[in-house]
């Protein structure tokens, strides 16, 4: 079976190379032309741990092959999977045109059957676009199946949780389409739910949704252990035994960020809008999750008094660690914020600078954690990189002009950081 991957982005990219890992021969395609040509040599052109490698060994071992022409790509294939992006309209609803350009091409190029894949965050009822779209453009014969088949890759951790997902969701509409994506995972040890493709698609967008409620809860929460001496980090671990709540995105900070959750929040809620179905709970995520700048800001001036003119050092600069992605990255608010307050900022982050840079080609960078602190009137930290959770206290507290630290990551213990009398002001805890 050849597999056609549309669109070269974290979700596709990963995709693509692990099929081609799995024994596939995988075509890749992307509009961007730059990014093309990248692949071909062997370039990643996105941080991921593991997918450089994976890249170089697929392309040697000719399982990848990258392709500039879109019709070539749809004709070869058997399997084509759209991985486009969905971006967010100025009204809050995805912007399918991307999609909706991917499906009039291969509606032009059919020569066969083929099984086209939605892998894309879509909203509800896209499959049935694509069909129709496809049904429009192509002559009455035509023979294909269209299937949503979501990622649930993190970044950070994409070929880790590609490999090893939690579960494995096929929405079909034919005996045929099922077994082709069965085969296709067969290798991956997961549990493979098998929906119609509309259940499949509204897996994908309730699962970030809630999990993006799950963080604006647990931020709330921390909010209230500040107020009344509690400690988030208990909070979270004594809620998280409980099997029904779980540990994991009960980590309160600075908010969420990144190209997906902020986007697909908006679009669950513009969903339900357009449904009749009023998901103003939503709304509130969205809310608490934007104030949490808020929070930071008011903690770096209850420290400082005035921000103008001080210098302020900032730790991660990637919406989350291992990756270098800044899109929706809190840092970017962050720092907006604190050149309107007139503040000196110098940042440093391992993978996310370059990137950075072009949203602020002003800001100082430092080449490491230590030299950016120099003279800084207080660290802020944004991302919980691990090179951050293990320091040399006495050496920055040489560095800085004031010891004042503000951890939006919660990466210290209280006590280690009193220890050397910085000042220490964490997410939802009093120290
Ligand atoms: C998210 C989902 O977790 C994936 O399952 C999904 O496939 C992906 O979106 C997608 O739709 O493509 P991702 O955005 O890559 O993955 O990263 P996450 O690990 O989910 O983190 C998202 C944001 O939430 C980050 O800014 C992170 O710092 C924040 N977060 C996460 C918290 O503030 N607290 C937590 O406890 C967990």
């Amino acid at each position: 079976m050849k597999i056609g991957v549309i669109g070269l982005g974290h979700v596709g990219l990963t995709t693509a190379l692990t099929f081609a890992k799995l024994g596939f021969k995988v075509y890749g395609n992307d509009k961007d032309k730059d990014k093309l040509e990248k692949l071909k040599n062997a370039i990643c052109p996105i941080y991921e741990p593991g997918l450089d490698e994976l890249l170089k060994e697929m392309l040697n071992e000719k399982q990848i092959e990258f392709l500039d022409d879109i019709s070539e790509t749809i004709k070869i294939s058997d399997v084509i999977f759209i991985c486009v992006g969905t971006p967010t309209n100025t009204d809050g609803s995805p912007d399918l045109s991307q999609v909706e350009e991917v499906s009039k091409a291969i509606a032009e190029n059919l020569n066969g059957y083929k099984l086209i894949v939605e892998k894309s965050t879509v909203p509800v009822q896209t499959a049935q676009w694509i069909k129709r779209t496809i049904k429009l453009y192509s002559n009455e014969n035509a023979d294909f199946d269209v299937a949503s088949n979501p990622e649930f890759l993190k970044e950070g951790s994409a070929l880790y949780d590609t490999f090893h997902p939690d579960r494995i969701v096929i929405g079909v509409e034919s005996e045929r389409a099922k077994e082709i994506l069965l085969k296709l995972y067969e290798k991956i040890d997961a549990p493979k739910l098998v929906v119609d493709v509309n259940t499949a698609e509204i897996i994908k967008h309730a699962s970030n949704a809630f999990l993006a409620t799950k963080i604006s809860f647990i931020n709330m929460v921390a909010d209230l252990c500040e107020k009344t001496g509690a400690d988030i980090r208990k909070v979270a671990e004594g809620m998280g035994y409980d099997k029904r709540i779980g540990r994991e995105f009960l980590n309160a900070g600075i908010g969420y960020g990144g190209y997906c959750f902020p986007k697909d929040v908006r679009a669950f809620y513009y969903i339900g809008k357009l449904n009749g179905v009023d998901f103003s709970l939503l709304l509130e995520v969205e809310k608490i999750n934007n104030s949490r700048i808020d929070r930071v800001i008011e903690k770096l001036k209850n420290a400082l008094w005035n921000l103008k003119n001080k210098k302020i050092a900032i730790w991660g600069l990637s919406f989350k660690p291992n990756t270098d992605d800044i899109r929706e990255a809190p840092s970017v608010k962050i720092v907006n914020r604190l050149l309107n307050e007139g503040a000196i900022v110098c940042a440093y982050d391992p993978k996310a600078m370059e990137n950075f840079k072009k949203l602020f080609p002003n800001i100082d960078y430092a080449i490491d954690k230590y030299q950016v602190l120099k003279d800084a009137n207080a660290l802020l930290i944004v991302t919980e990189w691990d090179e951050f959770k293990s320091v040399d206290f006495e050496k920055m507290k040489k560095l800085m002009r004031n010891p004042i630290i503000i951890d939006g990551r919660n990466i210290f213990d209280c006590q280690e950081v009193k220890k050397y009398k910085f000042e220490y002001y964490p997410i939802g805890r009093s120290c």
